[in-house]
């Protein structure tokens, strides 16, 4: 299973130009508020080695799957932290 899921990073993050089909967080998954905390904490401590913290409210719930595909892997976060961070985003990205 591990190796089905490194594989479909593999191939993903060779085709993010033709569409985010096959990336390991495809929607909400978590929802307690303890997951949230951790998403939050990590989002915190992860996102900003590169560029200022980004406004979670910049993306919708499908802009932050397709962002964070490509960010993720970036920030090394496994696909755990990936979907609490998914989670955590969109827990507040409405307006
Ligand atoms: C290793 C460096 C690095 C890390 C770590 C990183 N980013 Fe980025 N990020 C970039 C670069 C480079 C760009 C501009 C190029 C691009 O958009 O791919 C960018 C652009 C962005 C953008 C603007 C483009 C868009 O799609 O809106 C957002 C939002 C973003 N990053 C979010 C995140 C989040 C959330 C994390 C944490 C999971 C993160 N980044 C971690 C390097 C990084």
């Amino acid at each position: 299973m591990k190796k089905v899921i490194l594989a479909t990073i593999a191939f993903s993050a060779l085709m993010v130009s033709c569409g985010p089909k096959s990336t390991a967080v495809t929607g909400p998954k978590y929802k307690s508020s303890e997951q949230l905390a951790q998403g939050k904490t990590i989002f915190e401590n992860s996102c900003n080695k590169c560029h200022g913290l980004p406004n979670p409210e910049k993306h919708d719930d499908q802009g932050w799957i397709n962002t964070l595909s490509r960010m993720a892997p970036r920030a090394k976060l496994n696909d755990d932290q990936h979907q609490m961070v998914y989670d955590y985003l969109i827990s507040i990205n409405k307006k």
